[in-house]
């Protein structure tokens, strides 16, 4: 109860110790998944902050995988972008794998995007598509908005009627379609891991409206709404589990077929950071 209580103090003091580290505030932050970080790798970086510097933050459970704040260019835009997030699986509460995202908010972000590795159920999708994501399912077995809830930080029954922006969405077609890159537009169910699907679970999930699935993403983007942040998504299809058609999935093809793919989503990513409007 006491972390409960503390809540408020915590984030104001992390972004506190952020914003004295910065001399110009994002407003534009980036949230790179599960072999897509190389986005970083296009940002002209003026302050990085490891994780472990940083009061109240989670503490990495991987070993030699040091995430950090990033602060920095990209195209036009001054932005922060997470190398490396925090997952449900690694055994960090919902409160502490979006704690990232309450900070960001409290040191000014606006809008907030966020991208993925994720399972294809939908049979129209093929492995190394993007998918823009238009809304989607929770199945996290914990909500990162369950206990007190902050006034200050957002209301208590907070809509999600509108989570994935749809200027967002319209601008992101509009750079597919000059660049000529295929992009796909589905719902995204959100479960805990660490266990990929059973092929009864891909065919269940399709079943229900997803039409991809994965590890992440959700919490963070249930935060951002609550927290009033304009929020966009993207999906890389890394492994295929539809109906008659589920392949064997590992962590190490997950990482291949995120790679291969990255250079297309960093594309546009970086397109629609440098052609949106910061609110
Ligand atoms: N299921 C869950 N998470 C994933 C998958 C998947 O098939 N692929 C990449 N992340």
């Amino acid at each position: 109860m006491a972390e409960q209580l503390n809540y408020l103090d915590k984030i104001n003091q992390t972004a506190e110790y952020i914003k004295s580290k910065l001399t110009e505030l994002p407003k534009t932050a980036i949230i790179l998944g599960t072999g897509l970080g190389e986005l970083v790798n296009h940002i002209d970086i003026k302050t990085a902050i490891p994780y472990d510097e940083i009061p109240n933050f989670p503490v990495s459970t991987v070993q030699g995988h040091k995430g950090r704040l990033i602060f920095g260019t990209l195209g036009n835009k001054y932005v922060m972008a997470m190398q490396g997030r925090f997952h449900f699986y690694e055994g960090y509460s919902m409160k502490e794998v979006t704690f990232p995202v309450r900070v960001m908010k409290a040191i000014g972000v606006k809008t907030v995007f966020v991208s993925n590795a994720a399972g294809g159920m939908n049979p129209d999708f093929k492995i190394g598509d993007l998918m823009m994501i238009t809304d989607h399912i929770n199945l996290f077995p914990e909500h990162p908005l369950r206990g007190k809830n902050y006034d200050e930080l957002g209301p208590r029954f907070p809509g999600m009627g509108h989570a994935y922006s749809e200027r967002l969405i319209e601008k992101a077609r509009e750079v597919a379609k000059t660049n000529g890159i295929r992009l796909m537009e589905g719902v995204y169910v959100g479960t805990q891991g660490p266990t990929f699907e059973t092929p009864s679970e891909y065919r269940y999930f399709w079943r229900i409206g997803g039409d991809a699935v994965g590890m992440s993403t959700v919490p963070e983007v249930i935060v951002a709404c609550h927290g009033g942040m304009e929020v966009f998504g993207m999906s890389v299809i890394t492994d295929m589990g539809n109906e008659g058609h589920i392949e064997k999935v590992s962590h190490e093809e997950v990482q291949k077929a995120a790679a291969a793919a990255e250079p297309k989503m960093s594309f546009i990513m970086e397109e629609l950071i440098n052609q949106f409007e910061e609110l």
